[in-house]
């Protein structure tokens, strides 16, 4: 991938990564050596290509510039984390936004609040101060947290989106808003028979 707009840039937006990585490691291990259960089943990280970024400050009708980039846009850097269940989503969320450094800037409950589309997720931008021998950058950072159900469906909802010559468009959104809201339901019934397993072992509960 070509990463020539962002020249140096690029460094920053994977430190904050990293960072954001680092701290989520942390909390997995202490966790983990106290005997708690690990709410994350897996996390993607990528910093957005030149193109998508171009594409998007375009859509938005900002000057295609590193500064605007990296200023305007809360999405060159992101994070995806993957739980299995709704509670792991929140419990995360709230582990992250205590964390020291990690200035909340937006917060959007897209499970509680899903999109017309059936979009399900929590999405958290934050901004970091990315301490470079002393020079401070600030970075953004897009976390966004969900589960793998509705993982499964963004992912194929997102493919859909690109693809062309869809002839039956209409019948193709709903469909997917009708799985979304399966989804929805599937994932508060595997929490209720999470919950009636955990309660029986507190100690492993959160
Ligand atoms: P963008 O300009 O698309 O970044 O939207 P936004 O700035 O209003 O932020 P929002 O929180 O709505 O979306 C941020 C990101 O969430 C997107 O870049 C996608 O990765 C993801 N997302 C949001 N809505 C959808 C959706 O309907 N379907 C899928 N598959 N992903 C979505
Ligand atoms: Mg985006």
């Amino acid at each position: 991938m070509d990463y020539e707009f962002y020249k140096d840039s690029i460094v920053l937006l994977q430190g904050a990564i990293s960072e954001v990585l680092t701290k989520i490691e942390i909390i997995r291990e202490y966790r983990k050596v106290r005997g708690y259960n690990d709410p994350i089943n897996y996390i993607t990280t990528r910093v957005k290509s030149e193109q998508s970024m171009k594409d998007k400050l375009k859509r938005k009708k900002l000057a295609v510039t590193l500064d605007n980039a990296l200023t305007k846009i809360y999405d060159a850097a992101g994070v995806r984390i993957i739980c299995s269940y709704i509670d792991d989503v929140y419990h995360v969320a709230e582990m992250l936004k205590k964390c020291h450094g990690f200035e909340v800037i937006r917060e959007k409950d897209y499970i509680k609040n899903p999109k017309p589309n059936g979009y399900r997720s929590y999405h958290i931008v934050f901004q970091l101060s990315l301490d470079v021998s002393g020079e401070i950058h600030p970075i953004f950072v897009e976390v966004q947290i969900r589960t793998i159900a509705q993982d499964f469906w963004s992912s194929l909802e997102h493919e859909i989106k690109y693809k062309k010559n869809i002839k039956n468009p209409e019948l193709i959104s709903q469909e997917l808003k009708r799985c979304a809201d399966q989804i929805a339901t599937t994932d508060l019934n595997m929490q209720t028979i999470k919950n009636m397993i955990s309660s029986n072992d507190e100690r492993k509960k959160h």
